[in-house]
């Protein structure tokens, strides 16, 4: 008896030690993770998900889209790799690297966040933030070398009043808006005060001036050469040229190619989608470098009546395979893909019943296995779904689809 609660009392105490350290200890860190040998949990800087969803990233399609646009680049034109919103879903720190290796020289952020984290990861080329920025931030800004665009006068002058001194100039890109309607100077007078204004003060460098093309992925160009007037008509207006007069984002660059521009401000291009959609053929071969992969969680066979899904909106009317996968409008497969096709074994699957927060339900022609790859985007078979298809079944663009696709996919990198 002694000895039985003797027993009891030693493995009460090794359980209470176990939760304790549980409860107490930090979580793992990256070496914590190594030393215990789980590497595999670790992918590029931050933790693999332990998810069977995923998006699968090929350097080499980024590779092949950016060298496809270097050996069209006029002389002096330097190429610049559009990475905000976190490399259009691609993952900002990771293709920056890959764009650097490929040769490019330079990146585009939206947000001052954005550059930071570039900055943080070891990116010391040129990094243009096209959004506009605080003026509270420019101590940082100047520190770290970041270049800012600027669209206005007043900014101008309250970055002047509020900036008292530091060592590292103010590097300025001007925004011209030639009829874009978003941000930037739109008279000869306004921008004639902001040159006068930014060259006078030993606080600015004026690295650059730019605009941006509403329309240069249409077949109408009339509404590009209004703007291109415009530009020149501001262009010329200016006292001191700076050294980068730039207007090229990926559709310019594609299908405008003799205006002239040294820098191309690289996006959607380089991810290896078309700036038009399918609406004009780009003139490179675009790889597209993210496709979406998931598997088969559940397969079951249902009978007629059976209903899928939130609000029954899908009703079999026969005996029915059906695939479950674990993938929802949380990762940013979005509630009106349902009726989209999927690729199994290279076969279209439909998606049927509402898309839920974390899973799907797709019919399947027959039984497969739990574990049956499933590609949500990419080639199977000889099939393929495109970002441009599920557009247009969204009635959105290829732009809003990968950058919508949410930060717990896990992105692997091949
Ligand atoms: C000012 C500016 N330049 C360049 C780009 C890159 O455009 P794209 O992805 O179409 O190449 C953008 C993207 O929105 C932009 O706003």
């Amino acid at each position: 008896m002694i000895s039985i609660v003797f027993i009891f009392f030693i493995r009460g105490l090794y359980l209470w030690k176990g939760y304790s350290r549980l409860r107490h200890e930090p979580p793992l860190s990256r070496s914590g993770l190594h030393t215990l040998g789980y590497e595999h949990l670790l992918i590029g800087s931050s933790l693999r998900k332990h998810r069977n969803t995923y998006a699968k990233i090929s350097k080499k399609a980024i590779e092949h889209n950016l060298k496809n646009e270097q050996a069209r680049l006029g002389a002096d034109c330097e190429l610049f790799a559009v990475v905000k919103a976190n490399g259009y879903g691609h993952g900002a720190v990771e293709i920056a690297k890959v764009a650097r290796d490929a040769g490019v020289t330079g990146f585009c952020v939206a947000l001052l966040d954005e550059a930071l984290e570039l900055r943080q990861a070891g990116i010391t080329e040129p990094i243009l933030i096209l959004g506009i920025v605080d003026v509270a931030n420019i101590p940082i800004i100047a520190a770290e070398k970041l270049s800012v665009t600027v669209g206005s006068l007043e900014w101008i002058k309250e970055a002047k009043l509020k900036t008292k001194n530091h060592n590292n100039r103010l590097r300025i890109h001007l925004a011209l808006d030639t009829g874009m309607g978003r941000i930037g100077f739109r008279t000869v007078l306004e921008l004639t005060e902001a040159e006068n204004t930014v060259t006078a003060s030993k606080l600015f460098e004026f690295e650059g001036v730019f605009t941006h093309f509403a329309t240069a992925d249409e077949a109408d160009e009339t509404r590009f050469n209004k703007q291109l007037e415009k530009f020149n008509e501001l262009i010329n207006s200016l006292n001191n040229k700076p050294r980068f007069i730039h207007v090229a984002n990926s559709a310019t660059a594609l299908w405008h190619l003799k205006i002239p521009t040294n820098i191309v401000r690289y996006g959607i291009a380089m991810y290896g989608l078309n700036p038009s959609g399918n609406a004009l053929k780009s003139p490179v071969s675009l790889e597209p470098a993210m496709e979406l992969i998931s598997e088969l969680i559940q397969v079951k066979k249902i009978q007629p009546g059976d209903t899928i899904s939130y609000g029954a909106t899908y009703e079999a009317t026969g005996c029915e395979w059906v695939g479950t996968i674990p993938i929802g409008y949380a990762d940013g497969w979005r509630r009106s893909l349902q009726g989209q096709t999927v690729l199994v074994d290279g076969q279209r699957c439909e998606i049927i019943g509402r898309v839920c927060m974390d899973q799907c339900m797709i019919r399947l022609p027959k039984e497969y296995s739990v574990g049956t790859n499933v590609v949500l985007v990419g080639k199977s078979g000889t099939d393929q779904v495109t970002m441009e298809e599920l557009a247009e079944h969204l009635d959105t663009i290829n732009y809003e689809i990968i950058c919508g696709i949410t930060l717990r996919v896990p992105r692997i990198y091949v």
